[in-house]
């Protein structure tokens, strides 16, 4: 097996997988701590694993006192996927994850998860429960995917604004958008994710009244 992946890890599971790398000759392991705890993330250097990001989490309720998006958006269609695909490429190149920061990764290859994802939320059933776009004379600017984690939260996976279009609230009108897409799902709550480094996407949603919940890091262990 060439990559495997493990979320919400503390540090009492490192000797177990460690032995499954070893048993299914796993080259990398990617894994996500449960929390940003000092001692734990200690266990996991001392493993050989090395720091690739850390992430924080973000929410707020889905009530009545929801931001106002200033752009107008359109649910995504099937034939949307391509144009979705090229915006995420210039959005997300060199993005801070924890791809990116694994030197030993292919950068193309490191940009290319977001493009897929991104696409695939599109043109693929499940992977997103619904994805809005917001344009300008026509053109793509900014696209958010969005999950119904449960019948009470939602949850955005993945959004990006090109970046000839950033910092001109394009970012906040899909949040915006996005909170008001779950409340007609009838969601109590939304929460979101980010690099803890990401400063403009955490300032989106501290505008649209988000705050922290969780914070976690991401490990990458290579095995030659
Ligand atoms: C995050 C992102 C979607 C925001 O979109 P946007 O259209 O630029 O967002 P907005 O214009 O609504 O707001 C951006 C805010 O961040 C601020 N900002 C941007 N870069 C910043 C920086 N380096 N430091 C501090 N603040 C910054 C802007 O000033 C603005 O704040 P304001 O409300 O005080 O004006 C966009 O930057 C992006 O696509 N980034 C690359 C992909 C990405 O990070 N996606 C999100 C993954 S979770």
């Amino acid at each position: 097996m060439a990559a495997a992946r493990a979320d919400g890890v503390t540090a009492a599971d490192v000797p177990a997988l460690l032995a499954f790398c070893a048993a299914e000759s796993v080259r990398l392991l990617m894994v996500r701590t449960a929390d940003a705890a000092p001692a734990g993330a200690q266990a996991f250097e001392e493993a050989g694993f090395r720091l690739m990001d850390t992430l924080v989490y973000y929410g707020r309720p889905v009530d009545d006192c929801l931001p106002a998006a200033q752009h107008t958006l359109r649910p995504a269609v099937l034939f949307d996927a391509p144009s979705v695909a090229a915006l995420a490429a210039e959005a997300f190149r060199d993005y801070g994850g924890h791809y990116h920061a694994d030197s030993r990764l292919p950068r193309d290859l490191c940009d290319g998860v977001y493009v897929s994802w991104a696409e695939r939320s599109v043109a693929v059933a499940g992977v997103a429960d619904g994805v809005l776009l917001a344009e300008e004379a026509g053109k793509l600017v900014g696209f958010v995917t969005l999950r119904l984690n449960s019948a009470t939260e939602g949850e955005v996976p993945l959004y990006g604004v090109h970046p000839a279009a950033q910092g001109r609230g394009i970012g906040r009108s899909l949040i915006a958008g996005a909170l008001a897409w779950f409340r007609e799902r009838g969601a109590a709550r939304m929460v979101i994710s980010t690099q803890v480094t990401n400063i403009a996407s955490q300032t989106v949603w501290i505008r649209c009244g988000f705050t922290p919940i969780s914070a976690h890091y991401s490990f990458h262990r290579w095995f030659d």
